[in-house]
């Protein structure tokens, strides 16, 4: 990784992050994007932008259920994956969320901590703004994003992982409100090293976020059931909210 290179760009891009995070739950993203769309009631027409959508697991599920779905992701790999499910009403496209959104959608989702990864807040505010501009009058937002509270409370400060014959040594601590993620590994003999780093925004610090963004709030769930939110036993912190 270059210096200048942001970690988020080159790690999500990595074969390696994907072999790391192989694992990943579908059934109950799956299983969320049901309960969304059965709690927000989308008009069938209504466009969805699925921003930071990854490999496109979401959005492609959205667009089984009749939706009408783009998926924008700053990683090309990821992109040029997900491009295979395309169809007329489902498009991805290469896409950093630190930039404007070009078009206007009723419905903007960003999903599994895709948040939280710039290193100052200005630039979480800024990305907020661009959402905010993104959406259509009377829009809603959705964010999916960690309970801080619980991961401090739980953080594996150690774990090793073996994938695909690739032993990953993980750490993770907490350091200036960001929570980090160390993972070094071999293959075919060479070494390598990533570092994640989430900014631990709390429900409060969100709060003040969306409303300098001008947005309402309206809803907060603890989990991909929509449960109410428990800052200590809650799995996820998701916000609902309007602009
Ligand atoms: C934790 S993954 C979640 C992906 C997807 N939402 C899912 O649940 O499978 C975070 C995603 O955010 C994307 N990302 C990171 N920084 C971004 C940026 N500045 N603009 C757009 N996407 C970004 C990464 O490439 C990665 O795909």
């Amino acid at each position: 990784m270059t210096k200048e290179e942001k970690w988020f760009k080159s790690w999500f891009n990595s074969p390696y992050y994907h072999i790391l995070y192989q694992h990943r739950d579908y059934a109950e993203a799956e299983q969320f994007m049901k309960n969304l769309v059965d709690f927000l009631q989308p008009n069938p027409n209504s466009k969805i932008l699925d921003l930071a959508c990854g490999k496109g697991r979401h959005s492609v599920f959205l667009n089984k259920m009749g939706l009408n779905v783009t998926g924008m992701d700053l990683s090309e790999e990821s992109i040029l994956h997900a491009k295979q499910f395309e169809n007329t009403t489902l498009h991805f496209k290469v896409h950093d969320m630190q930039l404007p959104i070009q078009e206007n959608f009723q419905y903007i989702f960003n999903l599994f901590t895709s948040f939280g990864y710039f290193d100052s807040d200005k630039e979480h505010l800024n990305t907020l703004q661009h959402i905010y501009n993104g959406l259509e009058k009377n829009g809603i937002f959705v964010l999916d994003f960690f309970n801080i509270v619980k991961t401090k409370n739980q953080l594996v400060a150690n774990e090793i992982k073996i994938l695909n014959g690739i032993e990953f040594k993980i750490k993770r601590f907490i350091k200036d409100g960001y929570v980090y993620k160390t993972i070094a590994f071999e293959d075919k003999g060479n070494k390598y090293s990533f570092q994640e780093k989430v900014r631990g925004f709390d429900l409060e610090d969100l709060k003040k976020m969306f409303s300098k963004a001008n947005f309402n709030l309206k809803h907060i769930f603890g989990n991909f059931d929509l449960d109410p939110y428990n800052p200590d036993t809650s799995d996820r912190l998701i916000l609902i909210a309007s602009k």
